[in-house]
């Protein structure tokens, strides 16, 4: 197809390598194949980066070297859909499907009436705004109203095209009709796009809004978890509410790295293109680049819709990603628009609802897990059964507020269902024949020492620190990727180490020779060796990872990056007190609480005095602010788009001055910087009255 690298001309040589990445990308998320190794991937990508670098003339937005840009945000816009992204109604049995089917005949009668099945997948709902066929921005459903700009983080997805492709005929207004429409019967449908995205040859639309859903595979979902548990934080209950947390974190560059995918299912707002079915508009996303889903089915009749929901109940196991029921769109598009809606739903539309996969058991016992922070988790222990395809003797039962809530006792018989396919959780009872009471323990099942209730009634906590449980608990979360990043320790080798006495807290993770680490089980010499390399090295980490690994409550790594940039070092840190730490951006008066009570404590500086005798490294090795500059103390926030600096260079701008740079608007700001295209934060300001400068103002009062 090509001549490869021989290729003398740059600009060519750029184009052609932009039309085989997209080649593959489109391959790989639209279609499941994988037409070349993940290397031969690599080198396409390096190349286009190096050609790109010597080359700026040539970069372009939509260069698929451009999904990852840019800084962190401090918040997302907001953005007014300019169509409302509506909700649809559910439906649970056949009887509902049909009474469905007659609610639209009667509207529309005599008239001749298909639908088009697609699986419902599991993720959130966005809109994508391609404008000439670039996408513009992307936002989340939101409340359907209004949602949150995501564009940065949309970018980021693969799966999502950055540029429509050519969609040949069906590109232009009234050419839709052109769009196949393959029979009813038509299983297995391909998503229309046979050949490569290729460069743009017809005119694209001016304005297309492709709406669908942003999901994550269980995979992703499993690997996103273990990361969160190694760094000690919450997981994640079901792969909708991952996709929703990545999709919504404001740094693009840990989105990316989460594996999002796409699922293109509607249009919002079309200028210069129309569409007169759903299964030829369908066929039209597939045609621009989108991936749509390959089971989605054109029905007859509504009782092939119902013959579908079986073979789909079936069928949906089998897959990689949550698939929780199907949605059901009566064909013709103009139909639907005469159908119209009620106040929430479009009446065309309807979702059916697959039942969640239960299975009733016996619960034989309860234990009671022990977390970093001490709270107890307990855990019904099953007569094993199957559910969904695995063995299940485990299940969660939240806290005691909810045992309490569904009555359940030792002895019953309990339905389980999996949360997200994946979790196993105890729903309710389905027979009481137990008489024993669930009790929170008395004591903690780990250490032996006291336990309490927090106020609420909800936690149950083990009061020692030292317990063996926390205490393990508390080195994985140290020594975890978002924390210290201690490599080669894992749970089973913190086991090993805590129960043989040679770690209790941290700070022992120190004093660990090559030796002794070599005489426990299972470990090499060599291992032995590359573990304790590992534990020397991260003492020089920079203070904002040793904050984060502290395991101060409500200070993960964001807040501990401002920390350690505010503050600079340990020490000073330790001294805050709580004015000085709710001036810092992000830092609430609870947060501020929680950290002014972990330094009061005796424990915390015993060991923040043992890091230090070991030679862990307390201070930021970030550019610190100056003091006594013109902008000393003061509060500021930028917003919009600037001319002569990017977010990351007027903030370090800023903190060189002495101000200190922050995400949101309050009475506290100083002033604000808004530059081109700023939207709710320069509102805000205007709003609370707070001072607001061009970037000429703040380059004048910076000099
Ligand atoms: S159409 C007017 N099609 O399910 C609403 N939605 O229960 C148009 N969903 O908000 C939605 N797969 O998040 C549509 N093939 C599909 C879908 C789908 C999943 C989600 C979507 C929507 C929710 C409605």
């Amino acid at each position: 197809m090509t001549k490869g690298k021989s290729t003398s001309d740059p600009a060519a040589r750029v184009a052609e390598l932009r039309e085989k990445i997209r080649f593959c990308d489109h391959k790989y998320y639209a279609e499941s194949e994988s037409p070349i190794s993940d290397f031969d991937y690599d080198q396409l990508m390096k190349e286009l980066e190096s050609l790109e670098a010597a080359h700026p003339e040539l970069a372009t937005p939509d260069s698929p070297t451009q999904r990852v840009g840019g800084e962190p945000l401090k918040e997302f816009a907001t953005v007014r859909h300019e169509l409302p992204m509506m909700s649809i109604g559910n439906t649970y049995s056949p009887e509902e499907l049909r009474e469905f089917d007659q609610r639209v005949r009667k509207l529309l009668p005599g008239e001749k009436i298909e639908y088009v099945a697609e699986p419902k997948i599991d993720g959130l709902a966005v809109a994508l705004m391609y404008e000439k066929g670039l996408l513009s921005f992307g936002a989340t459903r939101g409340d359907g109203v209004t949602g949150e700009e995501v564009t940065a983080n949309i970018r980021t997805i693969r799966a999502i095209p950055l540029r429509l492709a050519d969609a040949a005929t069906s590109s232009v207004v009234g050419a839709q009709h052109a769009a196949p429409n393959p029979s009813a019967n038509e299983l297995h449908a391909t998503t229309g796009a046979q050949h490569a995205a290729p460069l743009q040859t017809t005119t694209p639309p001016a304005r297309l809004e492709v709406r669908g859903e942003v999901y994550m595979s269980f995979d992703s979902f499993r690997r996103c978890n273990a990361e969160r548990e190694e760094a000690g934080e919450p997981q994640f209950a079901n792969p909708r509410n991952a996709a929703a947390g990545s999709l919504k974190l404001l740094d693009p560059r840990i989105t990316a790295r989460r594996g999002l995918l796409f699922f293109a299912y509607a249009v919002g707002v079309r200028e210069g293109i129309a569409f007169d079915t759903q299964w030829g508009l369908l066929a039209s996303l597939a045609q621009f680049g989108f991936p749509v889903n390959p089971h989605r089915r054109l029905c007859a009749s509504i009782d092939e819709v119902i013959a579908l929901t079986k073979e789909w109940d079936a069928l949906r196991h089998t897959q990689a990603y949550q698939w929780d029921g199907m949605v059901i769109k009566v064909n013709s598009l103009d139909q639907q628009r005469r159908l119209g809606a009620t106040a929430k739903a479009p009446r065309g539309l309807t979702a059916f609802k697959f039942a969640p996969d239960q299975e009733v058991t016996k619960l034989l016992a309860v234990d009671w897990q022990v977390g970093k922070t001490g709270v107890l988790t307990p855990v019904a222990r099953l007569a094993p059964v199957k559910l969904a395809g695995t063995t299940v003797s485990n299940a969660t039962l939240h806290n005691i507020k909810e045992i309490e809530k569904k009555g359940i006792r030792i002895g019953d018989e309990v339905v389980i269902e999996k949360a997200g396919e994946i979790i196993p959780q105890v729903v309710q009872v389905k027979e009481q024949h137990g008489v024993e009471p669930i009790l929170p323990p008395s004591q903690c099942p780990v250490c032996g020492g006291p336990v309490e209730q927090d106020p609420g009634g909800v936690y149950v906590r083990c009061k020692y620190p030292l317990c063996p449980a926390q205490v393990k608990q508390r080195i994985l979360y140290f020594v975890g990727r978002h924390a210290m990043d201690i490599e080669g320790i894992g749970p089973a080798l913190v086991d090993q180490l805590v129960d043989a006495g040679l770690v209790k807290d941290i700070t022992d993770l120190y004093s660990l020779t090559a030796g002794q680490l070599a005489g426990l089980e299972r470990m090499g010499e060599k291992s032995a060796q590359n573990v304790h390399e590992a534990i020397q090295q991260s003492k020089s980490r920079d203070l904002n990872r040793l904050i984060a690994a502290l395991g101060i409550r409500q200070v993960g790594t964001r807040a501990a990056e401002v920390l350690a940039r505010r503050f600079g070092s340990m020490e000073a840190l330790a001294q805050a007190g709580l004015n000085d730490l709710t001036q810092v951006a992000d830092v609430g008066e609870i947060t501020a609480g929680l950290i002014v009570e972990f330094f009061a404590r005796r424990e915390t500086k015993e060991e923040l005095a043992r890091l230090v005798q070991a030679g862990v490294n307390m201070k930021s090795l970030a550019p610190r602010p100056a003091a006594g500059g013109p902008l000393e103390g003061k509060s500021i926030v930028v917003t919009g788009s600037l001319k002569n600096y990017t977010r990351q260079q007027i903030e370090e701008k800023i903190s060189a001055l002495g101000g200190k740079p922050s995400g949101s608007v309050s009475r506290k700001t100083a002033f604000v910087v808004a530059g081109e295209e700023a939207g709710s934060k320069l509102d805000k300001a205007r709003t609370l009255g707070v001072k607001v400068l061009s970037e000429e103002e703040f380059d004048a009062m910076a000099r």
